[in-house]
């Protein structure tokens, strides 16, 4: 993903919204989606916003309120509008001391559960998974865990995010190196295939996910998600107030099977925010449980 200042141009930077302006726009942002743009942020808005005011050739910042408020194309123009406001940083492999005690504790104790009670039905959610590489990077570990045993099970992971953009790059399942920086080498050579400087990820980890556009300020959105056994929501309540936290999980909460697990990213915390769920402290990850 390009970075906020390689996507501004000279021209772009001279577009100014006023205080009203940015108040308007950002509250609208924040009714959308509940991502909290701080008032000290208003180079932010104008940075990411001036490529949109152009293309539209609308003068103002006030026009263009009017214009994703308003205009008969709205809804197209809403999508153009969360994918320059996301922030869609992400790698396979991110955060490997989590995915560590991902792989050999919650995943290993509850496939041996489900095996146990005579099932072999797996839901997981990827919530807010970016370009693919966090969904795609749990279909890998669940075929290290597996094996050919993988087979014999009915596995499901929907991986959802706001941003049309980036879910259209995740379907294709072709990634650059830069998205594999935190992979281990024998992970790259088993399941990808180098073509040039394109790395094609192998077909039986890709027909695991299932990619869906989804609002995570949209309660009624949420609950159509099938219930699961392991949420993954990293990196993402970051961008959230406090309100919105609490609203996120309480619907993740919702959503989990009794016993279920949720995992947040390492700089996330849910102190003051939900104490529904058990924390469950390990080395190098915090999984929040679901009691049974
Ligand atoms: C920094 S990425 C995290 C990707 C991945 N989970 C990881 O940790 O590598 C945050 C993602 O959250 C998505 N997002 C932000 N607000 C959202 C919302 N209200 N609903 C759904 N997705 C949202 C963004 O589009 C972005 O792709």
């Amino acid at each position: 993903m390009s970075s906020l200042f390689s996507r501004t141009t000279s021209f772009q930077r001279e577009l100014h919204a006023s205080d009203e302006e940015f108040r308007q726009i950002r509250d609208y942002i924040y009714e959308l989606c509940g991502i909290h743009i701080a008032d000290n942020r208003k180079y932010l808005v104008e940075n990411r916003l001036a490529a949109r005011l152009k293309d539209l050739n609308l003068k103002t910042f006030g026009e263009y309120y009017y214009y994703l408020r308003y205009d008969k194309n709205r809804r197209e123009e809403l999508n153009r509008l969360f994918e320059v406001i996301t922030t869609n940083e992400t790698s396979f492999y991110r955060n490997p001391p989590q995915l560590k005690v991902f792989q050999e504790v919650v995943l290993k104790d509850m496939l041996a559960e489900l095996k146990a009670k005579g099932s072999r039905r797996l839901r997981i959610w990827s919530a807010g998974c970016s370009s693919g590489e966090e969904p795609y990077t749990l279909g890998i570990i669940l075929h290290e865990l597996l094996r050919a045993e993988i087979a014999s099970w009915d596995i499901k992971i929907t991986a959802s995010d706001i941003s049309t953009a980036v879910l259209d790059a995740a379907k294709s399942g072709v990634y650059s190196d830069y998205a594999l920086r935190t992979t281990p080498p024998e992970i790259i050579r088993k399941y990808f295939k180098q073509d040039g400087k394109e790395y094609h990820l192998a077909e039986n980890v890709k027909k695991l996910v299932r990619f869906d556009q989804l609002n995570l300020n949209d309660k009624l959105q949420m609950k159509r998600v099938e219930r699961s056994q392991i949420i993954f929501c990293r990196n993402v309540i970051i961008y959230f107030d406090d309100e919105m936290k609490t609203r996120v999980m309480s619907s993740f909460y919702d959503n989990l099977l009794p016993g279920g697990a949720l995992l947040i990213g390492h700089s996330e915390s849910l102190h003051n925010i939900s104490r529904a769920f058990r924390p469950e402290h390990h080395k190098g990850a915090i999984v929040y449980r679901k009691d049974s």
